[in-house]
């Protein structure tokens, strides 16, 4: 009798606590009803756009809130002025700056992107921002693109996989994560007019996924517009791609922004999904009209809409909706956390992503790690071994409470060694959207880096781009896929005096690198941030085995690569349209399917140690639609030091009625093992996800037949093939 009463008791207690819960859901949304009814239209007008280059406006007579914003996803950048472009000159906002987020890909580690996201959402938190803008999934489909460094990879699978925990982490904080930008804004040159054409597959299977698993996965509450076109309309407000697929298909609930000038048109603003307007009226740069607000598309113009009856006020409602479920999701949610910035944890989790981004490209001799002994003379040459890395690159930019450099990291870590610094080139001071040329004489400054290489035991280059522009920034793409200032020929002159050489390349892109014969070592470094000098000493010291793999693919030479091989119009364009040509065959997939070797392949990157696949195989032979490969091997290390290693699984189909990329990655798996440890791995790929995007039917569509199972450690390193088959009529 007792047990049925507390059973019953049992029950009822489960009942509330799932009433209350679905009862709280709706008490958000009730409540935003309310307000909404007690708005009026030009209080919900005004709160459609920018009040101020990073806010938008609140309801200051019910009070609601403002939204406050802030770049970036590396970190949360200094304030700046109300209303222009320069910085506020505040003395309470360096912060921590974490890697870029090419090395996060590099990671492949899911874990990482989480604790990434939450330290930066952290920051944003307490520096009391509501949106932070980051972060950037844009596909790499060109070395030569100046924002590649922000975004994750060349690869739709990767980006996907990584862009989730990231958007989780920080929206634990109450910060609002805003995914950029949407979509298919894969150059800098031109950016802000440039009209995308491309075939829907390489739209839906290349350059939208990263951007739906955010939304249906990330769940994250804004996006923001890519500057360009889509197919003739503005990204901005565009109707196939904001209510067609964002809204629609993918059911996003939260808030779609523009890029900073972005919006062009008030009733496609209205009618095509935007729901706030920023930074209009601004050239981006310095100018901005006075009272340009009310300028804005989404203001006067669109209230006059709204009043007439041309454009309904629900269309007006939806928008103002989704702002104030944003602002109930972040400055009026209950239980926010408090926050924090420049932590240990901060620095520890900078420091972290660094050495496990950090990609070995070149091991001759065993060049790494260098041991660090009495008497050893180290030379570190090279402007990257003391230049910040943290500022320039464009709205990324960062202020840093500080920033380790290379040349700091390798004289706190080395204390035994004797290190000897030469600048041996120079770039010149950079600032936003111009290049000074340097006033140094270069010929000076390589004969002094000779002599200094000469004289030592080993030498470390530290090359590579720096954030300037058409180096890796914003506004700009790079005009040339070599690395400038004469470094490739200084390189050569330094392996002449000494051959114990390596190089460490900082850059967000691949750089040609045909001066490899002539050096030993060959590291990836990426843009690190605080850390940068830690992070890299670790690695070079083998206090950390370095275990990245390249998010991206290296041509041996920049025509090797898809966008370069078929025309001006496939890139750049001819200034007014872009023409993707090379459709889905994008990085890995154009280099594997017409067979031109690239020069470091999409997933390569070695370690200290070694590491053996075995045991590769599949749970079944043929598969129904709805069944999922179950991949299973055994990854052994059979080296002398811990390290980690990714194991990658790509698929392909065997004699497809469409065009298909040879392989396709569709699931990886990083695991670190002590020496000599063995580790059984299971990876999971669903028959679905082989589906390609039938173009005639506007679906998904799964194809039967055979299909190829690539199990290695990088795409151009396979261990083993296995052939499956799937077959619709088997349930
Ligand atoms: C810039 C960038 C965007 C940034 C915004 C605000 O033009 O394209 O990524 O978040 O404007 O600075």
């Amino acid at each position: 009798m007792k047990k049925n009463r507390f059973d019953k008791l049992k029950f009822l207690i489960v009942l509330l606590l799932l009433g209350g819960n679905v009862f709280a859901q709706t008490d958000t949304e009730k409540e935003i009803d309310k307000i909404i009814a007690q708005m009026t239209v030009d209080e919900k007008v005004t709160m459609c756009h920018a009040q101020s280059k990073f806010t938008s406006a609140g309801v200051p007579r019910l009070g609601i809130p403002e939204v406050w914003m802030s770049d970036g996803p590396h970190g949360v950048r200094a304030e700046i002025n109300w209303d222009n472009w320069g910085y506020a000159g505040w003395t309470n906002d360096s912060i921590t700056a974490f890697p870029a987020l090419t090395c996060l890909a590099a990671t492949f580690d899911e874990q990482s992107s989480y604790d990434y996201g939450v330290a930066v959402g952290e920051e944003a938190r307490y520096r009391k921002k509501d949106i932070l803008l980051g972060p950037g999934v844009n596909i790499y489909r060109t070395p030569l693109n100046g924002r590649n460094f922000e975004y994750m990879g060349e690869d739709p699978h990767l980006a996907s996989k990584l862009v989730v925990p990231y958007i989780k982490g920080v929206q634990t904080n109450g910060v609002a994560a805003c995914v950029k930008h949407f979509v298919a804004n894969n150059q800098e040159l031109w950016r802000g007019h440039i009209n995308v054409e491309l075939s829907e597959r390489a739209l839906r299977e290349i350059y939208l996924p990263a951007f739906k698993a955010a939304v249906l996965e990330g769940e994250t509450w804004s996006m923001m517009s890519a500057y360009n076109q889509l197919r003739g309309q503005y990204c901005s407000h565009n109707e196939e791609l904001v209510n067609t697929i964002l809204k629609g298909e993918w059911g996003f609930d939260g808030v779609y922004l523009t890029d900073w000038g972005a919006a062009h048109d008030t009733k496609q603003s209205a009618l095509y999904g935007l729901d706030i307007e920023m930074g209009t009226g601004t050239n981006g740069l310095t100018y901005s009209k006075k009272n340009h607000y009310e300028n804005y598309y989404l203001a006067g113009a669109f209230k006059e809409l709204v009043k007439n009856g041309e454009v309904s006020e629900e269309v007006l409602d939806d928008k103002v909706r989704r702002i104030l479920r944003l602002i109930y999701r972040t400055s009026l949610s209950e239980n926010r956390p408090l926050g924090s910035v420049n932590t240990d944890a901060h620095h520890e989790v900078a420091r972290r992503v660094g050495q496990q981004g950090i990609v070995l490209l070149q091991n001759e001799d065993n060049f790494f790690p260098i041991a660090d002994k009495l008497g050893l003379k180290i030379a570190v040459i090279g402007e990257n071994a003391t230049r910040m890395m943290t500022i320039g690159g464009g709205s990324s930019e960062l202020k840093v409470e500080y920033e380790i450099s290379p040349l700091q990291g390798i004289q706190e870590r080395f204390t035994n060694a004797e290190i000897t610094h030469a600048m041996g080139y120079a770039s010149g001071p950079s600032q936003y959207g111009r290049v000074i040329p340097s006033t140094l004489d270069a010929d000076e400054l390589k004969k002094e880096a000779l002599e200094v290489a000469k004289n030592a035991d080993v030498v470390l280059f530290f090359g590579g781009l720096n954030k300037s522009h058409h180096q890796d920034c914003e506004d700009g793409d790079r005009t040339t896929y070599d690395l400038p200032f004469g470094q490739g020929e200084l390189i050569q002159a330094l392996s002449a005096v000494n051959e114990n050489i390596g190089v460490v390349l900082v850059s967000g892109n691949a750089v040609a690198t045909p001066w490899t014969d002539q050096v030993k070592g060959l590291m990836q470094g990426w843009y690190l941030g605080s850390e940068t000098g830690h992070a890299m000493a670790d690695v070079i010291s083998g206090d950390v085995n370095p275990s990245g793999k390249l998010p991206i693919t290296f041509p041996k030479k920049l025509e090797d690569n898809g966008a370069h091989q078929l025309g001006e119009l496939s890139y750049p364009g001819d200034s007014v349209n872009v023409e993707y040509k090379e459709g889905i065959l994008v990085g890995y997939r154009w280099h594997d399917t017409k067979k031109i070797a690239p020069k470091y392949a999409f997933g390569y990157g070695l370690s200290y140690t070694d590491f053996e696949i075995s045991e590769i195989a599949v749970d079944k032979k043929v598969y129904a639609p709805v069944d999922e490969i179950t991949i299973t091997c055994d990854l052994k290390n059979n080296g002398e030091l811990k390290g980690a290693e990714v194991v990658q699984v790509y698929v392909g189909k065997n004699k497809s009625k469409v065009e298909r990329a040879l392989k396709e990655l569709k699931a990886f798996e990083k695991v670190e093992l002590s020496a000599g440890e063995t580790s059984k791995l299971t990876l999971k790929v669903a028959i679905s996800d082989l589906k390609y995007y039938d173009e005639e039917q506007s679906d998904w569509a799964l194809e039967s037949g055979d299909y190829y199972i690539y199990v290695g450690n990088s795409s151009d390193n396979i261990s083993k093939r296995l052939k499956i088959s799937v077959d619709s009529n088997v349930n």
